[in-house]
């Protein structure tokens, strides 16, 4: 699988900090992608964090898009709650079948509110106008450029899926010299998306730039895009 092939060389190697932490301290959930890393560990932004500034709300319907085996997708149900939705998305149905067996976990899905759904890396699936978030978090994908007819076409069907309102919630490792313009930290690997490709390729799909938060030293990146409350589609 893509990621993991890609995380096999972590961005910053040798660094240290708060969020490289060890598996064996995590806890309750198998946080597979991550402990795929060559040395068993990954530097990661801060999860409180993150989950603060989405600004969840109970009730709200959410699609965690390449969830992977859940690492955010548990926490993103219990805040939308009983009345609200969590689709756990990925195209790799080996990763879906173990949060299935996580979500089980009364735990861990206490409002039995996570419906996993292997998609189409081309399209998401959704009727238009379904959804108040969508979350891609670490997928090296929406900003790839040139992007690919598909991966256009998957993006398209992203913003397609949003409510008038709604917010899509992209976080990267972004390539060096976008997110450090002084040119202070270490560059990453070459392949990593631009901060400039994400916000262009999603102003051309009719979305606007609303906020943008470091979370990391060494540039990991969280940009909220929201769509009009009237959208002209592309
Ligand atoms: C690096 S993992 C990130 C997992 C999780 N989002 C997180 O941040 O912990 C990337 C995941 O995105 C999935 N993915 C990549 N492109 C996708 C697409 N077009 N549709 C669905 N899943 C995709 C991969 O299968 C993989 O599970």
């Amino acid at each position: 699988m893509g990621c993991f092939v890609a995380r096999a060389q972590p961005p910053f190697p040798g660094a240290q900090g708060p969020y490289r932490y060890p598996p064996s301290s995590i806890g309750l959930v198998d946080w597979d992608w991550l402990l795929r890393s060559s040395d068993g560990y990954l530097r990661h932004e801060d999860k409180a964090t993150v989950l603060d500034l989405l600004g969840l709300e109970p009730g709200m319907i959410v699609a965690d898009v390449g969830c992977g085996s859940g690492f955010y997708s548990f926490d993103v149900a219990r805040s939308v709650g009983g009345e609200g939705l969590l689709f756990a998305m990925d195209m790799d149905g080996d990763l879906l079948r173990e949060l299935e067996g996580l979500a089980l976990d009364i735990s861990l899905n206490p409002h039995q509110n996570v419906i996993s759904v292997e998609n189409d890396p081309r399209d998401l699936g959704f009727a238009e106008a379904t959804l108040d978030m969508a979350l891609l978090f670490h997928l090296d994908f929406p900003a790839m450029a040139p992007l690919q007819d598909d991966k256009r076409a998957f993006l398209r069907s992203v913003v397609s899926a949003l409510k008038p309102m709604g917010r899509l919630v992209a976080m990267e490792y972004f390539q060096g010299e976008q997110s450090d313009p002084q040119g202070a930290r270490p560059s990453p690997s070459p392949g990593l998306p631009t901060e400039r490709a994400l916000v262009v390729n999603l102003e051309a799909n009719g979305l606007l730039p609303v906020e943008r938060h470091e979370l990391l030293e060494y540039g990991s990146v969280l940009w909220i895009f929201q769509k009009p409350s009237t959208h002209a589609p592309p």
